[in-house]
This record gives structure tokens, sequence and C-alpha cells, in this order.
């Protein structure tokens, strides 16, 4: 989705843009642009396509400033051409950059066009930059015109404001789409994403929502929606300085793919005793509130989503506490009942999808229990808004589709289930204690599952002409088949459906002929003949059956085209190895089509509108 770099420095800040633009490319985007004052004027390039093009542009025509403000867009209002690309301005004099959607733009819009505004372009963010120049005109700072102008807008906003007349400063506002300050020696940086300013700092500060700041060189001023001045300090961030490099690889994805060992070792260190999960892993008062919790509602949104519903499977079977899962946009929309000490479970790798921070909103105001969000990014919304966080440490994830965030959310809700056992005491302790025994040598697992890969690539080969593809698996593997068609899908635009096994013959087995690849997870643990009987079934009607079984299957050989074969382990950390080959199939079969693996058309790495 869109981001945002900006900087007020005593140096030409038109590189550090650059760089912080092409740092936040993984987001997904379509056009790009970036204004600095120079020579008493606001000079302003935009482009459609990458940033390499917008640097291109740079280079032909020389731009240098020392304060400026840099966008890449992701089309909402306005096809993706030149003049819908950001910065936007108003009378020459206001630049604006915005991230998230303003709803109420319309009624602006021919509000201002009567008070004799022009609008150059299809935007809402252009009816800002109008609004905030007229606000200016009775203001006597460009940080109260902000304010004022905010306060008329209904919608997410994350934008920064630059004026001619005020060279030493920047505004920035925070609604709905997150913005974080970055503070250098003698300059200042401002980012939709710390990850874009990791080059220049590393010492950060959030905007919180509804908070106006005036940044300067030297000094952050953060006026509250009431206009009461907030004091915050900067703190130095532990996000690894090289997240942004492909290393070794050709893609993020698959670094993102080989780093699963090492991210699920971080996600598990210090929180498991010998035989036990360190319940406090889950926040100081998890002891008292998870002993309370007779309920739980997940809600996510995609890949996050599929975690959730494997955690449905983990908790009523190994807690025996009804467990529900909600796509976080259908929850947010709808009338709905909270039973009595339940709590509330967001998942999230950005921790600022728009959709789920909504529906935790919403959560706070009906009386759940408590709030838990499993997410990967410290300090984002979601973290700071619930009452307890359990962070999944697998590092920054740059490729769109997500790979080591699902398998350390599964990790971190698998321990979950566990914590919620031990409280309620409702697994005997030699079942924890072999589950335990088992996430321990859960990083080996994958590594192991990983040697699959040369075998996948040829695999894919056969994928070469198709247009569709079925996932099926049952019980917590169903989940599973679905995450794997929404990654097959996202990245190489076959059209892929994930059904519980059974479901087929409901159905989609009208679909099956010789031309349909079935990709069947069949582990040995977890209704195995059944699926075996769904194999055959798919066999008699001559679809290409390709089968992920465990490690010396001999049945499913019989009958598949092919096997991918993943370690043996229990039953409930099975999911987390039948996701391996799933990613590394839809990986190989995305660059065998020569697809754009990292940043697939129309998706958005961190969707922060609705
Ligand atoms: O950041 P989140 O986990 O909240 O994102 C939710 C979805 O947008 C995300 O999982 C999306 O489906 C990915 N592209 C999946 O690969």
């Amino acid at each position: 989705m869109c981001g945002i770099v900006g900087a007020v420095a005593q140096r030409n800040i038109a590189e550090i843009l650059i760089e912080g633009l092409r740092r936040l490319e993984y987001r997904g985007y379509d056009s790009a642009g970036l204004a600095v004052i120079s020579d008493f004027k606001i000079s302003r390039l935009r482009r459609v396509g990458k940033v390499s093009e917008l640097q291109k542009a740079i280079e032909e025509n020389p731009i240098d400033g020392s304060i400026g403000i840099a966008h890449t867009r992701w089309a909402t209002h306005g096809e993706p051409n030149e003049t819908n690309a950001h910065p936007h301005f108003s009378n020459d004099t206001i630049a604006v950059v915005h991230n998230g959607i303003i709803e109420n733009y319309e009624s602006l819009r021919e509000e201002l066009k009567l008070q004799g505004y022009v609008f150059t372009s299809d935007t809402d963010t252009e009816v800002m930059a109008h609004l905030i120049e007229r606000e200016r005109k009775s203001s006597d700072s460009l940080l109260s015109a902000v304010l004022k102008a905010t306060k008329l807008l209904k919608g997410a906003y994350g934008t920064v404001v630059m004026e001619l007349a005020n060279p030493d400063c920047l505004v920035v506002a925070r609604s709905g789409s997150p913005l974080v300050l970055g503070k250098g020696i003698g300059e200042m940086f401002i980012a939709s994403d710390q990850l874009a300013l990791l080059p220049v700092t590393r010492q950060f500060m959030f905007l919180e929502e509804g908070e106006v700041a005036e940044v300067t060189r030297r000094d952050v001023k953060i006026l509250a929606p009431d206009g009461s001045v907030v004091e915050r300090e900067f703190e130095e961030t532990t996000v690894q300085h090289d997240a942004g490099d492909k290393g070794k690889f050709r893609h993020f994805m698959m670094k993102e793919i080989y780093e699963q060992p090492d991210s699920i070792n971080s996600t598990l260190e210090g929180r498991l005793a010998q035989d036990s999960v360190i319940i406090e892993s889950f926040g100081n008062r998890a002891p008292e509130l998870l002993d309370k919790v007779e309920f739980v509602q997940i809600i996510a949104c995609g890949t996050s989503y599929h975690s959730a519903m494997v955690a449905k499977y983990w908790i009523e079977s190994m807690v025996g506490i009804p467990c529900q899962v909600e796509i976080a946009s259908e929850y947010r929309y709808r009338k709905t009942v909270v039973c009595k000490n339940s709590l509330f479970i967001s998942i999230s790798q950005s921790g600022e999808t728009a959709d789920t921070l909504a529906a935790l909103r919403i959560a706070k105001e009906q009386g759940f229990l408590a709030s838990l969000t499993i997410c990967n990014v410290p300090g984002s919304s979601l973290v700071r808004e619930s009452d307890m966080a359990f962070m999944t440490r697998a590092g920054a994830e740059i490729g769109v589709a997500s790979t080591k965030a699902f398998t350390t959310q599964l990790t971190g809700l698998l321990m979950l289930a566990v914590a919620l056992a031990q409280t309620k005491k409702s697994l005997p302790q030699e079942e924890i204690s072999n589950i335990i025994q088992e996430l321990r040598t859960l990083p080996n697992d994958i590594k192991h599952a990983l040697e699959m890969d040369t075998t996948i690539e040829t695999m894919a080969e056969e994928f070469n002409e198709k247009e569709h593809c079925l996932f099926l698996g049952r019980g917590e593997q169903y989940p599973i088949a679905m995450e794997g068609a929404l990654k097959l899908k996202e990245i190489s635009y076959i059209h892929a459906e994930g059904y519980p096994a059974a479901e087929m013959k409901h159905g989609p087995i009208a679909l099956i002929d010789e031309n349909m690849p079935i990709v069947v997870i069949a582990t040995k643990k977890g209704h195995y003949e059944k699926v075996v009987s769904n194999i055959q079934e798919i066999k008699s009607r001559k679809g290409k059956i390709i089968g992920i079984v465990t490690e010396g299957d001999k049945d499913v050989r019989e009958l598949a085209d092919h096997v991918i074969e993943v370690p043996e382990t229990i039953e409930s950390l099975t999911p987390l190895l039948t996701t391996i080959p799933l990613q590394l199939l839809s990986y190989h079969i995305a660059v065998l089509l020569g697809k754009n693996v990292d940043q697939p058309r129309n998706l958005a790495k961190s969707v922060t509108v609705e």
C-alpha cells in the first residue's frame, strides 16, 4: 500500500527520499513522486511505475533541497497516472503526501470548488492540500492549520505537509494510517514504516491516533486531538538494519521461506520452560487472564485468517473451550454477541491492517475480558492498542506473500493453546511435554522439509499451462490447503481454491479432469484413510494428484502423480510442516511463469485502507 518518506535536514535529501521509497517498494504501489523546497519554490517530480523511473527522472532533472516529502501511490481514487501521483499541491505553496482514504472527499471537493479551488487530479488527497491551504489563511501556523483541517476529514490518513513559506518544518498527522518519526543529528525524518529510515537513523517515535506534529531539524512538537501538547521520547529500534536485503536469494519470498527455521527459533526463544510454555510470554497479566477465559474470538485477514482457522482446531481440541474465528472486515460490520469471559485475539503480520485494527477498536467497546494480538511488528497499532501482545519475531517480511510470518503465527498460536491447556489443566502433562519436545525440534524439521526444494522446482514445470488448481486437506490441514491456494493465486495468478477434502464431492469434483492439478495434503496423522479415499475419487476422474505426505508413505505414492514428503511429527505440528512445500510450489510456479514474485500486481504488503 502507499508509502511515505519525509526529511528536514541540512544536506540534500533527494537521495534519502529515494532510498526510503525503494525500501518501501515491497508494500506495493503503482506510481512514485517527490517534492523538495529549493530556490524559493517547491519542485516536484512524479512518475508512473517503479521508483527506479523516478530516480532516472531525477538524474535527468537534478533536484536538490534540504526539506522534502516523497510517496509511493497505490491507486484508490483515480487511475495510476502522473497527475494522480503524490505529492499534491495547493496554489504551489502547500504540498501534501497522504496514505489512506478520505471518505467525505466529494462533499469537501464541491465546497472547495465553490470557493475557487481548482483541482488537477482525481484524488482525495488533493482535497486535503486545498483544505489545509484554506485553513492556513486563518491560522498563525501550519501546525494549527493542519489540526483544523484534519477535524473536517472523515476517513483514514497518515499525511505529511510541506509549506513553501516555512522551509524549516514539516507537519504530520495520523488517523488510521501509521507514521513514524526518526531522529538524526540535527535532522529529522518521517516515514510510514521505520524500515524506510534504517539507513539514516535507529531512533524512532510513533505518532498515535489523532495526533498532529510539527517536525523541525532538532525538535518535534506533538499535539493531541484536543490541542494539548504531548511529551514523548525517541527510542532505539530493535529492527535489523539489513532487513531490506535479499542476500544470496533471487527474491525476498525465497529468502523468507528459508528463514523459517530461524524465525521459529526466535519465536520460541525464552518462552519454553522444561515441560511447559511460559505463560507470561503472552503478557504479565496472562496467567490471571487466561485462567478466566471461557471463550475465544479470533479475527484476522488473508493469511493471518488461515492461521486463526488452524488455532480453532487446536484450542477446541486441547482446551475444550469454544473458539470462533472470523474475517475482520465481516466482524467489524455486523452485530455480534460477546460471551462472558471472552478473550479477543487479533492476528496480523503488519499490525496495521485497517479492518483488523477497526475490529479490535470495536471489540474494546464490547466487554471482552481482554484483547491479545499475535503480531510481527513491534510498536504497530495493534500492539499498542491491545491489552497483551505476543510478538512473532519473524523479522521484517518484505515479500508481499506472507510466509515466515504465517509459520511464526502458527507457532505462537500453538503455544497459546498449550498455555491455555496448562492453565485449565485440560491436557495430561505427558501430552504437554510431548508438544514442547516436538516444538523444540520444529526448526530442524522445517530445515528438513526445505530439502524438497529442488524436487518441487522440477514439479512446478507441470503447471506451465494450467489455469486452475485445487488444494484439499482435512481437519487442521484444511486451512493449510486454503493458505496453499492463496499463495498460488497471489503470486502466479493461477486460479486456485482450498477445500476440505470431503467437501469436494459437493461441487468441486465437477471440475476434475486430466487438466486439473489437485494438491492433496495426506499426512499420516489425522484422517489419513479418509483422505486416501478422496484421492481415489480424484484418480478415477483422471485428476493430476500431487500428494503432500509423511516421509515413508506408500499408499498415496501409489495413487499420486507426484509426492512431496515432510518429516513425521505429532498431529498438532504437522500444519507447520505441510505449509513449507506449498510455499515452495507456488514460488517456483510463479518464477517459471515470469511473475513479479515479491510485488504481485494489485497487492499491497500492509492493507491500511478498507
Ligand atoms: O498484515 P496482516 O497479517 O494483517 O495482513 C493480512 C493480509 O493482508 C495478508 O495476510 C495477505 O493476505 C498476504 N498478502 C498473504 O500472503
